[in-house]
């Protein structure tokens, strides 16, 4: 029986920033209304000439340069992503080309803030099957593209940036990797968060605020009981990245202790399928995060979407 374990985690968050302060400049607002209803200082955002990809790039290397492998290990390629350079081809051929590659699967998955965890999903059942040995898993957005900087109630949150994973097949008992993963999905709320056709991001906020609280709960309580672990079996909890308040209101609700979350969100903001996988880096690379680690990642987005991972690290 094959198990999935991370053999390699990395990202790459552009170096441009947009503060609360300089949204002050652009649109009605306030730092002191930002930071309060939402928690976010500042913005990560790419350079003009940073296409997703770009970025996908240099996070997909350094995961496999953590992983100890090379691209010609990769059984396939998945990215999670909502902003591909181009609505065709994908992202995740443009990586086969740029990372050399053998002439591999390779598929982007639109499946907004959870195209990461749809994505890992994905691998674990590939690597499960026997199929792959080595799958990259990459969330990579570019939201500033799609933001409308006239718009106050949605540019104070998003942002653009990168993370992977590379998971590997092992049969080793001592080594559990991904215990559980669920993604779900309810078109009823398709309207309360939407691109509009060739245009920016629509979002009913307040309606998304309470779905997601809900939806990130719901699942991440599942998980729990489909794994028969409790809160006391988790080390870290790393919620997608979308509001200080989600991500607390949700904490609370599932009684995870303040210390056991892991928030990038302050100095990030929300750069969609990214922000769990650049959450898990940074707090490796910070050395919160260590091997033998349990960890439960939830997530939500436009669709609606929903879904949560339980996995040893
Ligand atoms: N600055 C100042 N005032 C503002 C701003 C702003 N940037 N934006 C809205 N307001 C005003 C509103 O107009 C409203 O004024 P009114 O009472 O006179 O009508 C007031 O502030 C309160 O607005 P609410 O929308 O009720 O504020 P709320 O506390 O809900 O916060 C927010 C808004 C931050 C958008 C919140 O609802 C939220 O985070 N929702 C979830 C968003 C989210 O997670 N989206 C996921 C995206 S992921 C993806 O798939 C891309």
């Amino acid at each position: 029986m094959y198990k999935t374990r991370i053999a390699g985690v990395g990202s790459y968050i552009p170096e441009g920033r947009l503060t609360n302060h300089d949204l002050e400049q652009m649109v009605e607002t306030s730092d002191d209304w930002i930071v309060t209803r939402t928690g976010i200082s500042a913005r990560s955002i790419a350079a003009p000439d940073q296409y997703t990809s770009d970025l996908a790039f240099l996070a997909a290397q350094r995961a496999l340069a953590d992983a100890g492998l090379t691209a010609e290990d990769l059984d396939m390629i998945l990215v999670g992503t909502e902003t591909p350079d181009h609505p065709f081809p994908s992202v995740a051929c443009q990586l086969q080309h740029r990372l050399g590659c053998r002439a591999i699967s390779a598929v982007d998955l639109h499946v907004t803030c959870v195209g990461f965890l749809s994505a890992l999903e994905t691998a674990d059942a590939f690597i499960r099957s026997g199929k792959c040995r080595h799958i990259l898993v990459v969330g990579a957005d570019n939201l500033s593209r799609i933001t409308d900087y006239t718009d106050r109630t949605t540019c104070i949150l998003f942002s653009d940036g990168a993370g992977a994973f590379v998971v590997s097949q092992t049969a080793d008992p001592s080594h559990p990797g991904i215990l559980h993963t669920a993604t779900h999905a309810n078109g009823e709320h398709y309207f309360s968060l939407y691109q509009e056709r060739g245009g920016s991001i629509k979002m009913d906020g307040r309606k998304i605020f309470k779905l997601a609280v809900t939806a990130m709960t719901e699942t991440t309580k599942q998980t729990l009981e489909a794994t028969g672990k409790t809160i006391a079996d988790i080390d870290w909890l790393i919620p997608h990245q979308a509001n200080q308040r989600i991500i607390d209101a949700v904490a609370e609700h599932c009684e995870v202790p303040n210390e056991k979350v892991i928030s990038t969100i302050k100095y990030l903001g929300n750069n969609s399928s990214a922000t769990i996988p650049i959450a898990f880096d940074l707090a490796r690379q910070d050395g919160r995060i260590k091997r033998g680690d349990t960890l439960l990642l939830t997530a939500f987005g436009g669709g609606l979407v929903w879904g949560s991972a339980l996995l040893q690290f």
